[in-house]
């Protein structure tokens, strides 16, 4: 399977934070935004990741990543690989993984929106994970500001709405995605939402079509990286569990 991690768009939320430099470069506690991404990512057993990024800020991430030798793969006991593609323009979500399909080959593939940190071991579902979709739901006080999930029986998302006035739930849909490699398709044949972006909700939102979509529950802390609270309170919780990380973050 192939990690792919977005850090694009442009952070106006974090301004002036964000005018000289990329959100995903920030610092929680003690490491970028972007290690938390890597190192769970190599935790759960991916060692070949693509990191899309916008042109200005390309650069910076390959000075601080590089080829990935920072990281050691679980599986292998060797370097991971970190490539980088550019999307030219922000067009969204789903526009930024489509620049970096090509990656996928004839793999699956985890998307992971570098601005998400993730408390819960998600090597599991990884294993687990063969055909469809699977999306990562959190129960949280303040859904409109994310995808929501509607949910049916059993926990069936029935569909997702992005940033919903009025959300169907409290669970929102985190930035953590299992795509089979039938997303190359779904990539290719896009429309715009009302906002003019191309979503990964219109992404998820196929799959549900197609009655391939799963979710599972995140029961551990999450932590989206696009307010002044949210940065600070991620930077607290890292201070506190400082000691006691995994594998990966051990390295770094
Ligand atoms: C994006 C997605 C949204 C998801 C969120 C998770 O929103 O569009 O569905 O809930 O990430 O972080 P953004 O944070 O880019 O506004």
């Amino acid at each position: 399977m192939k990690g792919i991690i977005l850090a694009g768009g442009s952070g106006t939320r974090l301004y002036p934070l964000t005018v000289a430099t990329n959100k995903h470069l920030l610092s929680v506690y003690d490491k970028p935004v972007i290690y938390y991404a890597v190192a769970k990512l190599v935790d759960a057993g991916i060692d070949q990741i693509m990191i899309v990024t916008n042109p200005s800020h390309v650069e910076d991430f390959v000075r601080l990543l590089g080829s990935g030798k920072d990281f050691i793969s679980k599986k292998t006991g060797s370097q991971i690989q970190i490539v980088y593609t550019i999307q030219n323009e922000p067009h969204g979500i789903a526009h930024a993984l489509y620049v970096g399909s090509g990656y996928i080959g004839k793999d699956s593939c985890i998307v992971y929106l570098g601005d998400n940190i993730f408390e819960d071991d998600i090597t599991p579902h990884i294993r687990k994970f063969k055909r469809g979709a699977q999306v990562f739901l959190k129960k949280t006080r303040n859904p409109e500001r994310f995808g929501v999930a509607e949910l049916g029986k059993g926990g069936t998302v029935l569909s997702i709405e992005e940033k919903p006035q009025k959300p169907k739930s409290q669970y929102a849909v985190t930035g953590l995605y299992l795509y089979d490699n039938t997303v190359i398709e779904k990539l290719k044949n896009q429309t715009r939402s009302a906002r003019g972006e191309y979503e990964i909700t219109g992404i998820n939102n196929r799959y549900i079509e197609e009655g391939a979509l799963k979710s599972v529950i995140l029961e551990k802390d999450w932590f989206d990286i696009g307010t002044f609270d949210s940065l600070l309170d991620a930077s607290l919780h890292m201070r506190k569990k400082k000691n006691g990380r995994g594998t990966a973050q051990k390295l770094l």
